[in-house]
Parts: C-alpha cells; structure tokens; sequence
C-alpha cells in the first residue's frame, strides 16, 4: 500500500524545539532530537489556506510556477511549538503549517524509510499461520475490517472463514469495499468444469493451472481478486495454489541479480484472442519497482504468452532469467496449497500474488468457485478512513 499512512493517527505528538534557515531551506528541530529539512519551495508549494487551495479537501488554486523557484521567507515564527507560520517575499503572503503535519511529511531519509510500507514476505510454511478473519468479524466490527485490510496490505492474502455458500454473498460482501469490475468475462464468473464455456477461460476446463496473475494481457489487470467456495470436489483434486510473487522476485534477486535485472528491465509480451470477439494485447516487464528498487507489481502468466520481442541479443539471456523465475514460482516450497470448502472465501492482491489449481478429477467435478475482483484503490482508501478512525 506504499507510504504507510498510519502515522497520522498514532498518539505521539511532536513539538518543534527549534528553527533554523539558510538560504533556500528551513531547518525544524523536533523535541525527539529529530531535524527536518523543509525547502521553501516546498513550503510555499505546500500552503493550503483558503487562497492557495480548499483546505478540507486539499485541492490546489494556484500553479508552482506562480512561485519563484528562489522564494524566501520575510519572517518565520512558531506557536509553542504546534505551529509554523511563515511570511513569504514579496507580497507578504501568510502561510501557516501544524507541526504534526509537517513532521508527517518530513522527507529526511529516516522519515521517508519509516513510512515504508514493509510487506511481509512468505512461502509454504505460512500454512501453519495463515492470515484469515470470521466472516462476521468483517461484517460486524470496523476492527474487524480493519485486520483484514491489513493482512492483505501485509501478506498480500486473506482468507474469510464462514461466509454462507450461497450466491448473493460474494456480490454483496465484495460491493462493500467498491465496485465490482467488469472482465472478459463479466463481473461474476463461475469457475465449474463447463466445456463449452473452456474456450473463453482456461478456469473452465479441468485441467490443472500453473500459477499466476490474472489478465496480465491488461493494461490494468484486475486488483484484488474474490474467491468464493460454494462447492468442493470430494477428491482432494482442483486445489488452490497461491504463490508471494514478492518473495520469488526476492528469491531469484539474491540468486541471480542479472536475471532478475533483465526481468525488470525488458517486456514479457501477453494476448487474450478468441473467436473475433477479444484481442487484447500488453506488454510490462515481470517485475516493476519503486524508486527504492522494491518490488512494487509482479505480472507473471504463462496462460496467455506472446512471442517475445526484444533486442536480438537479449532473447537468449531473458530466456534464462524466464526459466530460472518460472523453476522458482512453480516450486511447492513456495506454495500455500489450500482446499477451498463451502464457506471459505479467499481475497488476494492480483498484483503480487500468483494463483492456480491442481488439475480436477474427471469423476469428480463438483468444485464451484464464484470470482469478482475490485480495484485496489477502495481498498487502500478504506484502510486509510479506518486508520484515521482510530478504532
Ligand atoms: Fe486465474
């Protein structure tokens, strides 16, 4: 969920002990001993009174070129240590920042690294800890919500126990954080053996699935994924895999940092095609990272490949790096293998966990799964609103 916004809500309250200025930056000294740096291009960029920009809602009226890039201050002052305000050259301009505020935007290198968000990162042993939350924790308790938030923000995965295996349940619960998505093949989609219907989705035939991220042939794959079990095989066959695509990447990193460099570097191409109805086509690299070099998305699918088409001598390379990282998200040591029941219901961050089945038993082909998906922002946003809630 990138920055970790939880700050905001936590108890402790900075003072500001101390200012200091040069030039072209002001220095804040906190009572923890912390200093801050603040460029005052940034502040006068950051004002937020009824002039600059709507202070509820933090809309901007005013352009930062409006701003001389070389700005100073006529005068700063601090209230007790609770607020900053500050008088700007030429046209004596008032801005005036909270301290908390401004130590919660502090962009020290500390600061930034502590507002990181950290994923936990998981194999196969997670079985034996599994992130999952009662379905009527969900439903009943903000806290409840809450939790399962943040094992999806954390391990990317959650499972929901107890969820009535009836049809209307997974639309109504996945509506409750946000709209539901339309795909290739609408917005509900019924996972059953349904040979006719095989030629439009690989879930519809019974063989088993490698794993995955969804519609990697998407500009925008879908977010988080819902998997609702309304039925199970008897036969122990068509059980879920799911994969931590952030581990593999870390994994196949510490391994081989070239293969995984080509992996962020260089496009995997994908396509959906059938019957004149679909082709979509996109290409992205398997990993892409933030500006600290995490792995932020992970788009990996050998269901819906492409040719490849990159330079004549990275093909031979890429195709090395290609198989190290498919020998690595096809290795059980990575897999949490689960047997969906009626009543279980799985949600899983479509841009970083992989997914996929045992193949099902001819004899025994029972196993319905419903499936939605919702963009990741509702999610993210409602982990914010909860937070802020201090619950
Ligand atoms: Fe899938």
């Amino acid at each position: 969920m990138g920055k970790n916004s939880a700050m905001r809500s936590q108890s402790k309250r900075y003072q500001i002990s101390k200012v200091k200025q040069d030039k072209r930056k002001l220095f804040v000294y906190w009572d923890d001993g912390h200093r801050s740096t603040f460029h005052y291009i940034w502040l006068r960029d950051n004002c937020y009174c009824s002039i600059c920009g709507d202070p509820k809602h933090g809309e901007k009226r005013f352009q930062i070129t409006d701003v001389p890039i070389d700005i100073e201050p006529l005068s700063v002052c601090w209230d007790r240590g609770n607020t900053l305000e500050i008088l700007w050259k030429p046209d004596n301009h008032k801005s005036v920042y909270n301290a908390q505020w401004l130590r919660q935007h502090c962009y020290s290198q500390t600061e930034r690294e502590h507002r990181q968000h950290r994923p936990i990162f998981w194999d196969s042993k997670i079985v034996s800890n599994l992130p999952e939350i009662a379905y009527q924790e969900v439903l009943n308790r903000n806290s409840g919500r809450l939790k399962l938030l943040e094992n999806l923000r954390d391990y990317g995965i959650c499972f929901v126990r107890n969820v009535p295996p009836q049809k209307g349940e997974l639309k109504a619960f996945a509506q409750s954080f946000g709209p539901l998505l339309e795909t290739n093949y609408g917005r509900i989609f019924e996972i059953i053996v349904d040979p006719e219907e095989s030629h439009k989705s690989v879930a519809n035939s019974e063989i088993d699935l490698i794993p995955h991220t969804d519609d990697a042939y998407q500009y925008a794959p879908p977010g988080i994924i819902f998997f609702h079990c309304l039925m199970a095989n008897n036969d122990g066959s068509g059980q879920s895999i799911f994969v931590d695509g952030f581990q593999i990447a870390e994994m196949l990193r510490q391994e081989d940092s070239e293969a995984f460099a080509l992996l962020c570097r260089y496009e995997v191409s994908f396509r959906k095609y059938y019957h004149d109805r679909i082709d979509m086509q996109f290409s992205s690299p398997v990993f892409c990272l933030d500006s600290g070099g995490n792995v932020k998305e992970v788009r990996i699918s050998n269901l819906f490949p492409a040719p490849l088409d990159l330079p004549e001598e990275i093909i031979e390379p890429f195709y090395m790096a290609y198989r190290k990282l498919m020998q690595f998200y096809t290795n059980p040591r990575y897999y949490l293998k689960q047997s969906l029941q009626p009543g279980d219901l799985v949600m899983f961050d479509n841009h970083r966990i992989l997914h996929g089945r045992t193949g099902i038993g001819r004899q025994n082909q029972r196993r319905h799964l419903r499936y939605c998906s919702v963009e990741r922002d509702f999610f993210h946003s409602w982990w914010r609103l909860l937070v802020d809630s201090n619950i």
